[in-house]
């Protein structure tokens, strides 16, 4: 870890918040999206960079533009007007896959079924459908990322929905001020440190998600956003958010603040093996899962939540049903037949039954985009990315540095504004300061933050 937070010191000038699908909508957007059948898929994903950049195919993937030298290497717009937006991701490379599965994974629902609001009465979470439980447990156990036994399990409309149940659930109930929720920086967020409250920049955004905006949208008196946990120093009720993987750098990370008023949530969105080494199955208190991640099926909006404590379990049950009362059953079976076509890929062993494995898939197709995108940045002399230890996968028995979906690229040299550099070459992403990086910082004094 050592070399991962010398690589994320305050000299990073800029986050690109890089999205690794901007290949397939690059594909979409200069070859209308052609099929191509996935053993071929997998073995692009296999060559080296050189043989993939240098083929035609490179304009499809994350680093392509940059097959013929540094000044490409940031000026993918292309000569045609078309803009790249690495500002969100959106997990749409992982449809091809999903194509390739053809019904395995399709759901029919007739007319008749699922009318009721209830799921399951017996069950705390009464609106968790059984199928979707069971297929929570059995990935989890093939994958070996978390342990389910003991832990309630809580289903939401994404972790986003799950995220605000579980600070209404640990909000203590006879207190005179707002919980703290706080996150180490850079965390997940979309708003400039200076304009959370209001964030007109993330508002105006499609996807206007993160820890900051999702904590004080409703100007909750439970519950405040208080920034980076490096700087919470209060000794009254917190909640941390541990990301890990961390959006947007992709570090493994650990609880900073600990004191004794404090409670963890673990946001393991991106704990799956495509994204991380998985080095041992998570066990916290409170563990949240997203199927935009894992699958990457991020339209059906299913997160779910692990939850040692049942009052916790039940007063974020009870969150969800005030919200929304329940769940989309239609989109927990859908999510259920899609996590259990993974686990059912693989054997007791966790090796794959069949050439059609999903994390082998995705962890091809993330290497591919990693190596390209670190060729490409060392070519170029302008950037650089953070090196990540190598570790060993229990679930894959290879070792292998994490390939995060996000890229934390640093601008190098003379460049003054990082962000706009990239901008007027047609690539839009998002600044660090966005993430809570601390204005005090060599950043703003190099003000690569300006705007
Ligand atoms: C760290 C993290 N947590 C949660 C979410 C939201 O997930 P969901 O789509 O399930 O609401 C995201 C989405 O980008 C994320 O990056």
């Amino acid at each position: 870890m050592g070399k991962v937070s010398a690589a994320f010191s305050l000299k990073h000038v800029l986050v690109l918040s890089l999205a690794l699908n901007v290949g397939l909508i690059l594909r979409v957007l200069h070859e209308g999206g052609g099929e191509k059948n996935l053993e071929k898929e997998n073995r692009d994903a296999g060559a080296g960079a050189g043989a993939v950049m240098a083929s035609k195919e490179a304009h499809a993937g994350m680093t392509s533009s940059s097959s013929t030298g540094a000044a490409e290497a940031v000026a993918g717009g292309g000569d045609d007007g078309s803009v790249i937006d690495l500002d969100h991701g959106d997990p749409t490379m992982y449809e091809r896959f999903w194509q390739q599965m053809g019904d395995k994974t399709t759901v029919v629902i007739p007319g008749w079924q699922y009318i009721s609001y209830f799921s399951d009465v017996r069950n705390l979470c009464w609106f968790l459908e059984p199928e979707f439980a069971n297929a929570v447990v059995n990935l989890h156990k093939v994958v070996g990322n978390a342990i389910t036994d003991d832990h309630n399990i809580v289903v939401g409309t994404g972790s986003t929905q799950l995220f605000q149940a579980v600070l209404y659930a640990l909000s203590p109930a006879d207190t005179s001020e707002p919980m703290s929720v706080v996150s180490a920086a850079p965390y997940y967020s979309m708003c400039p440190l200076e304009d959370y409250t209001t964030c007109s920049y993330a508002i105006s955004r499609p996807i206007d998600s993160s820890y900051p905006l999702q904590t004080d949208y409703l100007k909750s008196g439970l519950y405040k956003w208080a920034g980076d946990a490096y700087k919470f120093s209060k000794d009254t009720p917190y909640v941390e958010l541990v990301t890990s993987p961390n959006n947007p750098d992709g570090s493994t990370r650990q609880a900073v603040v600990n004191q004794s008023e404090g409670i963890l949530v673990h946001d393991l969105a991106y704990y799956w093996p495509q994204y991380t080494p998985i080095s041992f199955p998570a066990d916290h208190d409170i563990m949240l899962f997203t199927v935009s991640k894992s699958t990457g099926h991020a339209g059906t909006r299913i997160g779910w939540a692990l939850i040692r404590d049942r009052e916790i379990a039940k007063k974020m049950t009870k969150f969800i049903e005030i919200n929304t009362i329940g769940v989309s059953k239609d989109s927990q079976l859908r999510a259920a037949k899609v996590l259990q076509a993974v686990s059912d890929s693989y054997d007791r062993d966790g090796n794959p039954k069949e050439s059609k494995a999903f994390f082998q898939y995705g962890y091809n197709l993330m290497a591919e985009r990693w190596r390209n995108l670190r060729a490409a940045v060392n070519m170029s002399g302008l950037f650089s990315l953070p090196d990540f230890p190598v570790e060993a996968c229990t679930f894959s028995r290879r070792a292998f540095e994490p390939q995060p979906a996000f890229a934390w690229l640093k601008c190098e040299g003379e460049i003054e504004d990082c962000e706009s550099f990239i901008r007027k070459h047609k690539i839009l992403t998002r600044g660090g300061k966005h993430f809570g990086v601390s204005p005090k910082s060599e950043v703003l004094r190099n003000k690569i933050f300006t705007e």
